[in-house]
């Protein structure tokens, strides 16, 4: 990868800067908790399994810098970092899967003296990050004979390197297949309002050396029913037992389209955005965003001043609209509900 989405270097963590891409390249460095809090409340960096290793990270340094003479006095404040890293975004199921990592490893060593417990901490926010990179490359693998020579991917918002540690989801199949020598092709959704599509999605694509071609969000249909799309492949943020699937706004769209068009329609996710608590789509929360982002592109105006705007953030795809969940322990097709137990050994 010509790129790092994030990474623990001297004892400070840093993310390349999602929201000056596409024109400039730009590493930040955070050395407190708070401040990547807020680097993940404010888009620096996105993308599920991203956040959930700078959420990690994030607890890592917060820990780090605890001042505590009492295991308790310690835990309590650890207890205050990791809510601050809880309250950034709320749908992203994979958020709180590094939270609750984190808050797990401290507890098992509750029985070792301070240094050593923020040492393993970093250590195991470290090993996070390592591991997504290897999950990605699993499901690129498996997804990659969903992918047949000669394909066109659609593919909606940026699921790629930039929204995990390296590599991608969806992406991460593309590239597989790619890697593989299949002379494929990639059609990415702008994906208003914030155009992760055209700003990363086009960005990384472009780098990876896939040939790509950039459409506005309500074109996808057009090309579908004139036989231009092969397949199409997602991302997601949270799925429940069911498969219903959360993933950027707009994604719902275009798996009814799919689905209208005879078109597999994929879901490529670590096991960690597998939040099998909830029954199906209807209880994932749905993070509604400010209003600037639609109102607005780069700080121009694009509407009157005043008017009422929604933004939710993502939408929810019932699990009939998708034709495979593609993950890093393998391939699940209906009947998701047994079929996302079995890959979770649950
Ligand atoms: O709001 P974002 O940019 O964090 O939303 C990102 C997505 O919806 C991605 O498709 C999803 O997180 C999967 S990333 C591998």
């Amino acid at each position: 990868m010509s790129f790092r989405t994030i990474e623990w270097r001297d004892d400070t963590v840093i993310m390349i800067d999602q929201t000056r891409l596409p024109g400039e390249e730009i590493y930040n460095t955070y050395s407190d908790f708070k401040a990547v809090a807020e680097a993940i409340r404010g888009m620096i960096i996105r993308g599920a399994p991203a956040i959930g290793v700078a959420a990690a990270m994030g607890i890592a340094l917060g820990a780090r810098d605890i001042i505590a003479d009492t295991h308790d006095s310690f835990f309590r404040q650890l207890e205050n970092v990791c809510d601050v890293m809880a309250r950034t975004r709320p749908t992203a199921v994979n958020l709180f899967w590094g939270i609750e990592r984190m808050k797990r490893v401290a507890e098992a060593n509750r029985d070792k003296k301070l240094p050593q417990i923020k040492d393993i901490l970093k250590k195991e926010a470290i090993r996070i990050e390592e591991e997504d990179q290897t999950i990605c490359r699993n499901i690129g693998k498996w997804g990659a004979t969903l992918i047949p020579e000669g394909a066109s991917v659609l593919t909606h918002c940026n699921a790629g390197g930039l929204a995990t540690a390296g590599y991608g989801t969806a992406l991460g199949v593309i590239r597989a297949a790619h890697e593989a020598g299949k002379n494929i092709q990639v059609f990415a959704d702008e994906t208003r309002p914030w155009l992760q599509g055209a700003r990363l999605t086009a960005w990384e694509l472009m780098k990876a050396g896939i040939p790509t071609t950039l459409i506005s969000d309500n074109m996808a249909g057009f090309f579908m029913s004139r036989g231009e799309i092969t397949c199409c492949v997602v991302g997601a943020d949270r799925i429940a037992a069911n498969g219903d699937t959360a993933n950027k706004i707009g994604t719902y769209s275009v798996a009814v389209l799919a689905k209208e068009n005879n078109i597999p329609f994929y879901v490529a996710a670590p096991v960690s955005t597998l939040d099998l608590t909830l029954s199906d789509g209807s209880k994932i929360p749905i993070e509604e965003r400010p209003a600037s982002e639609v109102t607005h592109i780069k700080g121009i105006a694009i509407a009157p001043a005043g008017v009422t705007v929604r933004n939710p953030s993502f939408d929810v795809t019932p699990a009939r609209y998708i034709s495979a969940i593609i993950t890093e322990n393998g391939i699940v097709k209906a009947d998701y509900l047994s079929g996302l137990r079995r890959i979770t050994g649950s």
